[in-house]
């Protein structure tokens, strides 16, 4: 079956810090086919850069803008007889989603305080699955590994894309990935470990013989995405030939998507 046509794919990218996961989570959205939501679960938001999308100049909030504004009281009077929870659906629909012909995007900002925002937080979760469930797929960029994503974010997943820089810390990241997902009893379909772009050729044999998981390929070394990163224009500018195009696109047809 192809992935994303009946129900929504879940895909979430992980790794270790600045091993491209980003990268590949913008360009995941630009090569895939269908409707698309991303979610940036970065409190740097730097997914907004990536895609091209100024959210300020858009008009558009950061979730946790949103539930700040639910907390202190701040919401426009007209919502004040919601209950909590349609006031959370409310504003992520209305102020925090960023709508646009090739994809949309939600931000989540910076982390909240743990504690005040216990009865927004628990509604976001929730409305997050609903919202992912209007798409064929929803991509979540995670910062900090599964744990944060399932206490705040999503409860499951069909797809983990582990980006893999090369270091024995990193291979021992992608391998706990399913005793993680054990112990936070976060479940998900296949786990996929993607080499990222500084990996060398003769290493990828660790990625191979990995247990528990399919090693995909690698994302090749592109120096237009570092141009485009430094200048913080859009990758999505990047043609479709590029190497880093090309090898996204490879990877998620070999995962069974439907790309462009
Ligand atoms: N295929 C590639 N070719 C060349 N440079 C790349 C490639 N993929 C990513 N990079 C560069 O590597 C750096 C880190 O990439 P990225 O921001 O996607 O990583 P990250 O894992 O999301 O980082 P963080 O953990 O900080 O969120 C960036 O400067 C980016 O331009
Ligand atoms: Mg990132």
């Amino acid at each position: 079956m192809v992935k994303g046509e009946n129900m929504t794919t879940n895909i979430i990218v992980t790794g270790r810090g600045g091993t491209g996961k980003s990268t590949f989570a913008t360009l995941a959205v630009k090569e895939l086919k269908g409707a698309r939501l991303i979610i940036d679960a970065d409190p740097d938001q730097c997914l907004s850069a990536l895609l091209g999308v100024d959210l300020d100049e858009a008009g558009i909030k950061t979730v946790s803008e949103a539930l700040f504004e639910i907390q202190k009281g701040e919401t426009d009077a007209s919502m004040d007889s919601m209950p909590l929870p349609e006031k959370v659906d409310y504003l992520l629909q209305l102020s925090c989603l960023y709508e646009s012909p090739e994809f949309d995007l939600l931000t989540l900002g910076v982390k909240w305080t743990r504690g005040c925002y216990c009865a927004p937080n628990n509604a976001l979760r929730t409305l997050i699955t609903e919202l992912a469930s209007n798409y064929d797929y929803a991509v979540f960029d995670s910062p900090a590994g599964l744990e944060h994503i399932n206490r705040r974010i999503v409860s499951r997943a069909d797809d983990i894309f582990a980006i893999v820089d090369p270091s024995a810390k990193a291979l021992r990241n992608a391998e706990h990935v399913i005793d993680i997902a054990d112990t936070i009893d976060f479940s998900f379909k296949n786990l996929y470990t993607v080499a990222n772009y500084r990996f060398p050729e003769d290493l990828l044999a660790s990625l191979e013989n990995m247990d528990h998981s399919r090693y995909l390929g690698k994302v090749e070394h592109d120096a237009r995405v570092e141009s485009l990163d430094w200048s913080g224009d859009s990758l999505l500018r990047l043609p479709a030939d590029s190497p880093a195009c090309r090898s996204v696109r490879e990877l998620l047809a070999k995962a069974g998507y439907r790309t462009q």
